[in-house]
């Protein structure tokens, strides 16, 4: 893959998030997108702009999905997934746990993954094949063995009244588990920190395909595992996502299993 994908995708992530990172603290103008807890702000719009103005101007036939603008048609077999401000709810009051994520498939597959979380200046890089950085170093996954030695990370779906799973049984079987599980609000963050060994595990559902994308790259090319939740390979237009050090899948698919089959 051309190293010029990588530089522009890591130069769009990095002046989104000094964008974000430069207007922390403010309260932005809150709107809904279905539910009272569904937010969208100026600031993703914000931030959703500069990216995708870094790159249609340099690759105009590529396709893009973004969270706010949806599907940008293209002729290329590349495609750009995009999440300029992930945690909008936690940078709406001002908790510092939020991140932006690019991530490029070619050809249906996935080839590189962006993570800037501005909170703490760490950009997180995968590209296919050759392995995954925090920062130019090289990033691995835990080598916690056991369930009951694991730190785990989940979040809840923003609409959570009406979502027809709503993450509270997983969460209670899963607790029971481990050492312990963060809510974080924020899939990138978790992901990228399931990548960097901070946590053995993420799991979440009913997310969308920018809000995993580049996570689960960063995750497989750091060493570790990513699943649907249920099992089986990873579906970017379903996502739901199972995402662990490797060694500690099996028990929690076999936790959130447990659960579906109550
Ligand atoms: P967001 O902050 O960009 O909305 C916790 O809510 C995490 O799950 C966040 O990463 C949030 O992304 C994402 N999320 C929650 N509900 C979602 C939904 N219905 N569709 C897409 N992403 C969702
Ligand atoms: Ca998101």
């Amino acid at each position: 893959m051309s190293d010029c994908f990588r530089k522009v995708a890591v130069e769009a992530a990095l002046r989104a998030g000094a964008f974000l990172r430069s207007r922390f603290g403010e309260r932005p103008r809150v709107s809904y997108k279905g539910s009272h807890t569904d937010l969208v702000t100026e600031m993703d719009r914000g931030a959703e702009a500069i990216i995708l103005e870094a790159l249609r101007s340099r690759f105009p036939d590529h396709r893009i999905l973004a969270e706010e603008s949806g599907a940008v048609p293209g002729r290329a077999p590349h495609r750009w997934i995009v999440d300029p401000l992930d945690g909008t709810t936690n940078y709406a009051h001002g908790l510092p746990i939020y991140g932006v994520s690019i991530a490029l498939e070619l050809d249906g597959a996935l080839a590189l993954g962006v993570v800037y979380d501005p909170s703490r200046e760490e950009c997180f890089v995968a590209e296919r094949g050759r392995g995954a950085t925090l920062n130019a170093a090289p990033l691995r996954v835990s080598s916690t063995a056991a369930l009951g030695e694991s730190l785990l990370g989940t979040s809840y779906p923003n609409d959570l009244l009406a979502a027809p799973r709503d993450n509270l049984a997983e969460h209670a079987a899963l607790i029971r588990r481990c050492r312990g599980v963060r809510t974080l609000g924020s899939a990138v963050v978790g992901l990228a920190a399931v990548a960097a060994g901070r946590l053995d595990g993420y799991w979440e559902q009913r997310l969308g395909a920018w809000d995993i994308a580049a996570g689960a790259l960063l995750i497989e090319e750091a060493g570790g595992t990513v699943t649907a939740l249920r099992g089986g390979p990873l579906d970017l237009s379903t996502p739901s996502i199972a995402a662990s050090n490797g060694a500690i899948h099996g028990a929690m698919l076999a936790a959130v299993t447990e659960v579906a089959e109550r």
